[in-house]
């Protein structure tokens, strides 16, 4: 991976963030985190909200490259639109291209990729949005309780239920459906939540996230101060195992760069693929800086390093 030390080698950066995603609150939060820790490290570095003010100062020739903090799709800028737009004009971009990018925002065809390789994610059945309440019931019966019913194609949690009893089950598919895009279910793991950082080549330590409600919801994400996160979230092998997979899972996505890979842990010690995420959080709530400064990656050398990574893209 390339290493720079003179902060004037990025040239002139954009700090994408905001957009018009369900994830916008969080995007501005972690822009304005990454926006003041290149800036204090000598970068010159420039907010910009969304992709259609980025497109324009791009081609006005305001920007050498691009921090790209946006989560989401549809103008989140996570799903692979803008990063098309930012290879064609030839500039480069932190984190993963086209591919990586399209692939990983939507649960059901990381899924589909993982299983063709043989890496475990729960079983499930995708659900168009129009789907009826016989298609439903039967994907549920198919799945068995409990369940977890979420979009394909949203982050943060929200819009993701679990499912008990099938009383509940409409509600819960009325909630997905409040989001864009199609929906999935799939076998509610019980056991523990385990998120594993990657940073360029490398994973980096994964985080246990003990929360105190029943999961690990949005408030749980973004508001509370009483979830638990233990680094690293495993030892020995078990730790060696998981970083491992999770490795195996963004690559065989096509991701590149940066990012985060989520993952279920069973009673019996195995380890189920969520999802993975190709421009994850960086408040100061978010995972991926705390796997960081478990390897003695503080804030602000965490967001040089993404930064470096747009030397590795497709556009670079
Ligand atoms: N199959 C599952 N079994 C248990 N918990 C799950 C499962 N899928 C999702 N969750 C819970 O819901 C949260 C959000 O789901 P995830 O698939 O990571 O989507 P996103 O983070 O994009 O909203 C997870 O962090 C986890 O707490
Ligand atoms: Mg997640």
């Amino acid at each position: 991976m390339k290493r720079i030390d003179d902060p004037r080698a990025f040239g002139r950066v954009a700090v994408v963030m905001g957009g018009r995603s369900a994830e916008r609150e969080v995007s501005l939060d972690s822009g304005r985190n990454v926006l003041a820790a290149l800036k204090a490290r000598g970068v010159d570095a420039h907010a910009i909200d969304g992709i259609p003010a980025l497109l324009d100062a791009v081609r006005a020739g305001h920007f050498a490259r691009v921090f790209n903090i946006l989560h989401g799709q549809h103008g989140g800028g996570e799903d692979g639109v803008l990063q098309g737009a930012l290879q064609s004009l030839g500039i480069p971009f932190t984190g993963s291209g086209v591919l990586g990018s399209a692939l990983s925002m939507d649960k059901v065809r990381s899924k589909y990729v993982w299983m063709a390789l043989g890496l475990p994610t729960p079983k499930f059945v995708p659900l168009t949005r129009g789907a009826d309440a016989a298609r439903v019931h039967a994907a549920a019966r198919e799945i068995g309780f409990p369940l977890i019913v979420k979009p394909a194609c949203e982050g943060s949690s929200v819009g993701v239920s679990r499912v008990f009893d099938e009383k509940d089950l409409d509600e819960a598919v009325a909630l997905a459906r409040r989001y864009p895009g199609d929906l999935l279910m799939e076998t509610l793991i019980e056991g523990n939540e385990l998120t594993v950082s990657i940073l360029g080549r490398e994973a980096l330590p994964s985080i246990h996230i003990v929360p105190k409600g029943a999961y690990y919801d949005y408030n749980a994400k973004y508001l509370a101060g009483d979830t638990q996160y233990l680094c690293p979230g495993l030892q020995g092998d078990a730790e060696s195992e998981l970083r491992a997979l999770a490795m195996r899972a963004f690559d065989a996505l096509g991701c590149s760069g940066w990012g985060r890979v989520d993952v279920m842990r069973d009673r019996q010690g195995r380890n189920w693929l969520l999802e993975a995420n190709t421009a994850p959080g960086m408040t100061s709530h978010s995972l991926v800086p705390k796997a960081a400064a478990a390897m003695g990656i503080e804030y602000k050398e965490l967001c040089w390093r993404v930064l470096e990574t747009s030397f590795e893209g497709d556009a670079a």
